[in-house]
């Protein structure tokens, strides 16, 4: 049929067409950028992007929130692919101490069944502290890059890894058909230093840390911000590779230097507990020269053939270990401790140190978690104290130099009125002191509309922590439901939010548009949402499924006096105690948080979760997963499961009914067959659920 001309279309086919075309195009996209499998060509996906383009030029009233024309060419995803490991991408146990080392190279020994006499080589290099990556090479090109993610599924940032001159677009020399090379992306300190001063400059976010640093850069959805951040590369394992340059760990990755790899020159054969322990150290010692992060040095059998005979056991091979080194300390000052309102009005109070190094981060703040441990550790303020960070933990103060200390420095008073609104602050249950002033507190407001729009809430995209702390000390969003009223506030207002200092037309329209996507947000959400003490994700799921509608939820949490049959009912829900039904009661008692729903109610209509099929053979059961799942990922299981009325749990006990184990199940496979669950593997499970 012949494509009628823009101007012959009538509104409502012009209308249409825009949505088919939006929708086709989407999954054009989808499937050239995230699946690499695209099934028109190039010429044909320009003709329906053109033809997109003519009919709103025509209609410009009709263009789409979601329209293609607003995402440009080759950066058209929204997010990124996902992409399955063919091999998954395994962690690693970790050694501290040196028994540790000794132990690993006796329980291989053991494995193995070699004699004391059978010399063990085993490589040492260092642990990178970047993201891991995987690099998939076909015929000498790389054909696909992904991250980690889960190990059995990553996000595909081919696009990027293009992008790092580390990383090889093509092999060099004879390259074999398939290799998937794995290893570290990080960033050196030099290049960390430079990035944060450019985006301090720029009035951008600055990253914690190098590795934090290096994950930002790597996972930018335009890639050419990727390419202007100076991320490295080293390789150190490898996926799929039937073609394996060597028999050894140590000469396949000197095979991927020849390929043009780079590697990391401290690995070295080692062949005796003492040989490893002396790399240790010397890796150690020269830690503060690399010009990079490491945070330990990994082992692993040289010979393949042992590899292969170890195998793995849970996430990780038998075969390596990581020796990690102790976390970093450093001396400094604390010049004060703030005293930060939360949500639910808990006081936690942050050390604020005077800015010093540790293991090559500047640390500036420290958690002190609650009152308690100021006592305890009776820290007073112009203290010097030893700070100390280990990986990721964020830093804490491990203890106080009393001999800096002077006789004006006085004993902490934890504050026992709220540094936000002046009302008392009160200490209920053992540690927490919290807020009395419940809405009036101008922090704990601002704290709920955070949590309100936050990623597993409401998730409205572009409505971060800065905004709405601008927005609520603007008067523009005071409490929730003003969020969806934003729009047409706006329409009336002489003080337009695109005059705003950082905004313009186009990025309030962004955020009016992501607002009105979440009107039809899902019923489990807008419950957790509400920030009701006590009620987390999954309490905020099971009051989702009991109650069906937000109407039906309030109505009866009203009716939920004590002793009544609604109360009684609220209680009797599989994972909520007396507890979490007082708090959720005690909510719906206030008539000023009801009033909330209710306004909310006019402008948002939460969706129904889709029905548990009560009919499943898995229903009412109690399932774990565990080891490496092929067929879907942790997320997938558990949703999956759920939807079909089992419920997850994280560990195997006696009131397990089902163990669903991939390859590589390890103590929970152990735990089952000493309790008799019954243990299935993947496909059974798809056998038995119909999938
Ligand atoms: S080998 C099968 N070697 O550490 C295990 N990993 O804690 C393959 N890492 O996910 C990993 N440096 O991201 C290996 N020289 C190295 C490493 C290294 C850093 C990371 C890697 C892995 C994590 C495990």
């Amino acid at each position: 049929m012949a494509e009628k001309k823009p101007d012959q279309l009538s509104l409502a086919e012009a209308a249409a067409e825009l949505k088919r075309l939006a929708d086709e195009i989407a999954e054009h996209d989808e499937r050239y950028h995230a699946q690499d499998a695209p099934i028109v060509s190039d010429a044909e996906y320009d003709h329906l992007r053109l033809r997109n383009a003519a009919i709103e030029e025509r209609f410009p009233e009709l263009v789409l929130a979601s329209s293609p024309s607003k995402r440009v060419g080759a950066a058209a995803q929204e997010k990124f692919g996902k992409v399955r490991h063919r091999v998954p991408m395994l962690s690693l146990a970790n050694a501290f101490a040196e028994e540790d080392v000794t132990d690993f190279l006796s329980r291989v020994r053991r494995f193995l069944n070699l004699p004391e006499t059978t010399e063990i080589e085993v490589t040492a290099e260092p642990k990178i502290d970047g993201l891991s990556i995987s690099l998939r090479y076909e015929r000498g090109k790389l054909a696909q890059a992904a991250t980690r993610g889960d190990g059995a599924e990553g996000e595909n940032v081919t696009a990027n890894a293009l992008t790092i001159a580390d990383i090889p677009a093509k092999l060099a020399g004879a390259a074999p058909n398939v290799l998937e090379i794995r290893g570290e992306i990080y960033m050196s300190h030099k290049d960390f230093a430079t990035l944060n001063e450019k985006q301090l400059q720029a009035g951008d976010k600055t990253f914690a840390n190098p590795r934090n640093a290096a994950a930002g850069s790597l996972r930018q959805l335009d890639s050419s911000i990727t390419a202007s951040r100076p991320l490295r590369f080293f390789a150190y394992a490898w996926g799929e590779a039937p073609e394996l340059p060597g028999e050894t760990q140590f000469d396949a990755v000197m095979a991927f230097r020849k390929l043009g790899l780079p590697v990391n020159s401290l690995m070295k054969i080692c062949r005796s507990p003492a040989e490893l322990l002396a790399q240790y150290r010397d890796i150690e010692e020269r830690r503060a020269d690399l010009g990079y992060d490491i945070d330990g040095v990994v082992y692993k059998v040289n010979r393949l053939d042992w590899q292969e005979r170890l195998g793995f056991v849970s996430r990780s091979p038998r075969w390596a270990i990581a020796h990690k080194f102790a976390a970093e300390q450093a001396t400094t000052v604390l010049e004060g401790i703030d005293v930060q309102v939360g949500r639910t009005g808990a006081l936690t109070p942050v050390a604020r140190l005077r800015p010093v190094t540790v293991g090559g981060v500047v640390v500036s703040n420290a958690t002190l978690h609650n009152e308690d441990e100021i006592a305890r550790k009776d820290l007073r303020i112009g203290d010097t104290v030893i700070v100390q960070r280990a990986g990721d933990v964020i830093p804490q103060i491990t203890s106080v130099v009393l001999d800096k200390r002077q006789a004006s420095f006085k004993p902490y008073v934890f504050p026992d009125h709220c540094p936000a609104c002046g009302s008392a602050a009160t200490r209920e249950d053992d540690v927490v002191r919290r807020c009395s002033g419940g809405l009036i507190c101008p922090a704990q407001r601002v704290e709920r509309l955070k949590h309100f729009a936050s990623r597993n809430a409401f998730d409205i995209e572009g409505m971060g922590d800065k905004i709405i702390e601008e927005f609520y000390h603007d008067g523009l969003i005071q409490s929730p439901q003003d969020i969806f009223t934003l729009a047409e506030r706006d329409d009336r207002s002489l003080k337009k939010l695109k005059d705003r200092e950082g905004w313009g037309e186009a990025s309030v329209k962004k955020l009016f548009d992501a607002i009105d996507q979440r009107r039809g947000v899902a019923l489990d959400r807008f419950i957790f949402a509400l920030g009701i003490r006590h009620v987390g994700e999954t309490t905020a799921r099971v009051l989702a499924r009991a109650y069906a509608s937000a109407a039906v939820l309030r109505d009866q949490m009203i009716a939920a006096v004590p002793e009544s049959e609604a109360f009684n009912e609220l209680n009797a829900l599989d994972g909520i105690g007396a507890v979490v039904a007082h708090s959720i009661t005690e909510f719906f008692a206030e008539p000023h948080n009801v009033e909330v729903v209710n306004e909310l109610l006019r402008h948002v209509t939460p969706a129904a979760l889709a029905a548990v099929q009560s009919s499943s053979v898995v229903a009412g059961k109690t399932v774990v997963f565990t080891g490496a799942l092929e067929m879907m990922t942790r997320e997938e299981a558990k949703s999956m499961a759920e939807r079909l009325g089992a419920k997850v749990a994280g560990s195997v006990s006696k009131k397990t009914d089902l163990l669903v184990a991939g390859p590589g199940a390890g103590s929970k496979l152990k735990e089952a067959e000493k309790h008799g669950v019954e243990v299935i593997d993947e496909a059974e499970w798809f056998r038995r659920v119909g999938g």
